[in-house]
């Protein structure tokens, strides 16, 4: 597997990449041309997209965007690995080479959102009132099915959260690490 700038993807690989995007969050991404128009919209200068490749295959991608706070803060966005391909180390090799290329470019700190937006809310912070001792609510914090739990495992930390912000209950999560 090897990580490669998404400019130096052809169009096949670019519509993998599309492809698993819609697949693995429709929310976000509900058709694939939603899914090829965003990396369209994301492939410009500024951004940086990665690709774990295999024997010419996307596997995974994911980007930082351009930076914010006078260049000391960048966003991952978005994150993906196809489904048949998680749990083998490519989302943290992504995440890794994103966080090397901002740090290559003077980023301090690297945050991202993850909505708990699924179902019934997996983590502990959906279905509650986050208006009401947010503190120990994140004290407490379970991650339960969601991906919180891979951030937390590549040493992330939640660094405030936006209620409501999929609808009533369902928050966004921000995750930040020092760079
Ligand atoms: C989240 C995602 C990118 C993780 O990719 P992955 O390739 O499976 O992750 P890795 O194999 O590199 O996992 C790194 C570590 O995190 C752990 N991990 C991965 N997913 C996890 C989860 N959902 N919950 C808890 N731990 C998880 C792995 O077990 C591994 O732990 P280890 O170092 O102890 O072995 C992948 O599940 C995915 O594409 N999900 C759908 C899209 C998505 O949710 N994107 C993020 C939007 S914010």
């Amino acid at each position: 597997m090897e990580i490669v700038n998404m400019t130096e993807l052809n169009k096949t690989q670019i519509i993998q990449a599309a492809q698993m995007l819609n697949e693995s969050i429709p929310a976000g991404w509900p058709t694939l041309q939603h899914a090829m128009d965003e990396i369209e919209t994301l492939l410009v200068p500024g951004n940086t997209l990665l690709a774990a490749v295999e024997d010419g295959i996307v596997v995974g991608w994911g980007g930082i965007l351009a930076p914010i706070y006078n260049g000391n803060v960048f966003e991952l966005h978005p994150l993906v690995v196809r489904s048949d391909k998680r749990k083998q180390g490519i989302g943290r090799a992504i995440v890794t080479a994103l966080e090397d290329e901002a740090r290559k470019q003077g980023g301090l700190t690297i945050y991202l959102g993850a909505d708990d937006e699924r179902g019934n809310g997996e983590t502990s912070l959906a279905n509650v009132d986050l208006f009401d001792d947010l503190p120990g609510k994140l004290a407490s914090f379970d991650a339960g099915t969601h991906q919180s739990g891979f951030y937390l495992k590549l040493g992330y930390k939640i660094i405030g959260v936006m209620p409501d912000a999929n609808g009533r209950g369902k928050p966004d999560i921000y995750f930040g690490k020092r760079l």
